[in-house]
């Protein structure tokens, strides 16, 4: 807020009200979670990244900081007086030729807002992982005690999300407490991107899906996710990550969800996974060639991905911080009318 500023509803209400600071406020998950937060009466900062849309934010009484996670000084301001904060920002890509960018952001970002944390005498830090950064073996969902393999075919991204993690276990040495909540991938509404899924929901919706690879993944429901997160603040371990995921769905199932939100019975063709791994092989260069920073469905990490049919072990979320899923069903259902009220779809 800057000087002279009205302070929004929330910073008037008490003078020692608990500021709590959200890094990606603007994004997906983060717009979800910073709705749960002002639901629950808190003081809402929001980083701010300098040149971002914004308008995941916009209407909602929250003190905006502009800041990048690379600049060291916007994030001593971003965190001075903050009692709690998390940490969802990241750059996400599945791209090749962003490395640099994704480290720094991601890597290097993390260490220095968790040092502007610790300086600033933070009492907790919640930071978002990614399942794309725990280790798994085929045949067996995926636990928190599993450690990521970095030697496969491994995303850039989920390195950069590896290395997160480990920026959290050196600043808890550093006597900062921090716990980390580990995400699957998101379904909701606000998904103002739109990410890679909701431009798949979107291309359901208006009839540009024409195939599809069989498979599967982990999803976890926005609002899933943002209890999770503030179970993690409440209950978490220092230290420790916790698996957030709402249910385990093959491609064909999540189709058959929103078939069944917008009302419709046709789903588009099913395309054997080698016969889509060789043809995203082939065409992955090129549209990079052509059409580049053009936004890529198929790409071979894409398609490997779904394929590797990764399930998660949501126990010790359950467990500990007494974590409840609900229904990916509902998070489909929201994210179109989310849609449509932003005038996305008819
Ligand atoms: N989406 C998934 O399915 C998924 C799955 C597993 C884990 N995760 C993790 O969940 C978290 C949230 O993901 P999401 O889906 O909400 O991502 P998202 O929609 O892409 O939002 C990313 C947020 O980070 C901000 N950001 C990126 N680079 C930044 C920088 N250098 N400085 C400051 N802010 C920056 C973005 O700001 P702008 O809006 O200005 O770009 C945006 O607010 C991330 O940590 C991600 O790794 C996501």
């Amino acid at each position: 807020m800057g000087a002279g500023a009205t302070p929004p509803p929330a910073f008037r209400r008490t003078g020692t009200c608990l500021v709590i600071l959200v890094t990606g406020g603007t994004g997906h998950l983060g717009a979800n979670l910073v709705r749960r937060l002002l639901a629950d009466q808190a003081a809402v900062r929001v980083l701010v990244r300098p040149g971002s849309r914004g308008e995941a934010l916009d209407g909602l009484p929250v003190e905006r900081v502009e800041g990048d996670l690379r600049d060291e000084d916007a994030l001593a301001r971003a965190v001075s007086g903050c009692e709690r904060v998390y940490h969802c920002a990241a750059r996400i890509s599945t791209r090749a030729g962003r490395e640099r960018e994704l480290f720094d952001c991601n890597v290097a970002g993390t260490g220095n807002l968790l040092a502007a944390a610790r300086r600033a005498d933070v009492r907790r830090v919640v930071v978002t992982g990614s399942l794309s950064a725990v280790g798994h073996e085929p045949g067996r969902p995926s636990d928190e005690t599993m450690p990521f393999y970095p030697f496969g075919q491994v995303l850039p991204y989920s390195h950069t999300k590896a290395l997160v993690e480990h920026e959290c276990l050196k600043a808890v040495v550093a006597g900062l407490d921090v716990v980390i909540a580990v995400s699957t991938a998101i379904v909701g509404p606000h998904d103002h991107g739109p990410s890679r899924l909701g431009r798949t929901l979107l291309d359901f919706a208006r009839g540009r899906l024409r195939a599809y690879v069989p498979g599967g993944f982990e999803f976890v429901n926005a609002a899933d996710l943002a209890r999770g997160h503030l179970l993690a603040m409440e209950r978490g371990t220092t230290g420790h990550r916790y698996i957030f995921s709402t249910q385990f769905l093959t491609v064909e199932q999540l189709l058959g969800l929103c078939a069944s939100a917008l009302g419709r019975s046709v789903l588009p063709v099913r395309v054997p996974g080698p016969l889509m791994s060789a043809a995203a092989a082939v065409t992955d260069p090129l549209v990079r060639r052509l059409r580049p920073g053009a936004p890529q469905r198929f790409t071979p990490a894409a398609v490997r991905f779904l394929r590797s049919q990764r399930r998660a072990d949501t126990g010790k979320a359950r467990r500990e911080l007494g974590y409840r899923p609900t229904s990916i069903a509902e998070a489909v259902a929201e994210a179109y009318a989310c849609f449509r009220r932003r005038g996305l779809l008819r």
